[in-house]
């Protein structure tokens, strides 16, 4: 199969690499010029764990490329696959569809015969008819099945999640679509993947309601935790006790700061909005999307706290800063919000991150970056553990503690158990486990 894969960013590189791993040529298409030469330079613009050699591997075999120019691209396509960005639209939190739009025109311009248009991007429920419209006005000539097919992987495991993923759901009302589909995913196929056909706006609606239920999930967990908190209880074990629950399941009931990401800040936001203008309100996830807003801005009042109500000329050292590890988007990470209410209150912050500082730097000004965890820790007040990058699992708590001005570590993730924490002479704050509640958690939890 000839794909034209346009936009180049986190899902439609990764998308793009797979299906030339597959054996699919591919051209990947992008109006960012200064993308398009560094891949072409054989360098990757994002951090994506073995993403660079898969580039590399399937460049050098000729059946990856890249350009800016999109309309020979998909004049030889058999399927093209829109994977632009629908970040929130200011003011609103709509979807901003102004990107899908602008390449279902492009796209419309440059089809030559029969070709399968297939909107990977997350859209709201109806996009897939806008696109057919958008093409259908700007060249009534041109023969296309628009195809809805939402990208399920997660930043950080992105390969892996696309080439081994739970289901491929395909919406499609053209059924010339079918076999085409079958023939992109054919390898995943063959490996037993479930291909899910529905109808189009199924599809679209299937996205974003995972994505809902996902944050819920988090967002539910929080709130237990701030219950044990207030209990005495401990939620790592109430995860593990609810999650052992086959109906519940283990994953996504890790405590801690709220989420963040490309995604599920502006998708809860966008079903939200899709709801209300459907006169369908989906008040569940209203309030996640409020309780986890609140929730971001409460973790800097949780430090100011802890440094005994006055942060006001002291140090907070971030260790993590990425809105999860194995990643270098900083997308509506928590430590933005948490930065940000720190040094409303006064605080200096230094902070580290093993590959999101030139992405925080573009967007915070006013923080010092480390260079590593220790560096970022010396002569704080207080160490704050954001995000849980692999190396910040194992950090000499004794060489911190020397480092550090006043012992106060706040761990965010629960990465850490208090009785090591504190045998290295720290005051250890973490989520929803107070006091010796964790003493009894088994170490395969604690390591989760
Ligand atoms: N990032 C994720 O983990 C993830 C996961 C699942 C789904 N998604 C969805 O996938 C979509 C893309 O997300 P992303 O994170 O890859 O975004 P991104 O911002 O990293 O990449 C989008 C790219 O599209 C390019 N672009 C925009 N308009 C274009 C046009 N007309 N022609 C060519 N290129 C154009 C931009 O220059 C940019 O490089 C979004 O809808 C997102 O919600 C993202």
């Amino acid at each position: 199969m000839r794909i034209a894969m346009i936009g180049s960013g986190y899902v439609g590189l990764v998308s793009g690499a797979c299906f030339a791993d597959f054996g699919h040529e591919v051209v990947c298409v992008d109006l960012d010029a200064g993308k398009i030469a560094a891949l072409e330079r054989g360098e990757i613009p994002i951090f994506e764990p073995g993403l660079d050699r898969l580039v590399a591997d399937n460049a050098s075999a000729g059946r990856l490329r890249f350009t800016t120019d999109l309309a020979p691209a998909v004049a030889q396509a058999d399927v093209v696959f829109i994977a632009v960005g629908t970040p929130s639209r200011r003011g609103d939190g709509h979807a901003d569809l102004s990107y899908v739009h602008a390449a279902a025109a492009a796209i419309a311009g440059a089809v030559e015969g029969f070709t399968v248009v297939v909107t990977k991007s997350t859209v709201p429920v109806g996009t897939g008819d806008d696109v057919e419209r958008i093409i259908a006005e700007t060249n009534p000539r041109a023969d296309v099945a628009v195809v809805s097919n939402p990208e399920f992987l997660r930043e950080g495991a992105a390969i892996e999640d696309f080439k081994r993923p739970d289901r491929i759901v395909v919406g499609l009302e053209d059924e010339r679509a079918r076999d085409v589909m079958t023939e992109v995913y054919r390898p995943l196929y063959l490996n037993q993947a479930p291909l899910l056909f529905t109808g189009r706006r199924t599809a679209e609606l299937i996205k974003y309601a995972g994505n809902a239920f996902l944050a819920m999930k988090i967002t539910f967990i929080n709130e237990i935790a701030d219950l044990c908190e207030k209990t005495g209880a401990n939620v790592q074990d109430v995860a593990r006790g609810i999650g052992l629950d086959k109906r519940i399941g283990p994953k996504f009931l890790n405590a801690g700061p709220g989420y963040g990401g490309s995604c599920f800040p502006k998708d809860t936001l966008a079903l939200v909005k899709t709801g209300q203008d459907y006169d369908s309100p989906l008040r569940l996830v209203e309030t996640t999307v409020a309780v986890n807003d609140q929730r971001k801005r409460a973790m800097g009042r949780r430090v100011v706290a802890a440094l005994g109500g006055s942060v006001r000329g002291r140090t907070v050292a971030i260790l993590g800063l990425t809105f999860k590890p194995n990643t270098d988007d900083m997308r509506e990470a928590p430590s933005i919000a948490i930065i940000q209410a720190l040094r409303d209150a006064g605080a200096r912050v230094r902070a580290y991150d093993p590959e999101g500082m030139s992405a925080a730097r573009a967007l915070m000004e006013g923080v010092d970056y480390a260079d590593n965890a220790y560096a970022a820790a010396e002569g704080a007040d207080c160490l704050v553990l954001v995000t849980e990058w692999n190396q910040f699992r194992s950090l000499d708590l004794k060489r911190l503690r020397a480092a550090m001005a006043t012992p106060l570590f706040i761990d965010l993730r629960n990465v850490y158990r208090r009785r090591e924490v504190e045998a290295a002479g720290f005051t250890y704050h973490s989520i929803g486990r107070p006091g010796d509640g964790e003493a009894h958690i088994p170490e395969s939890a604690a390591a989760e």
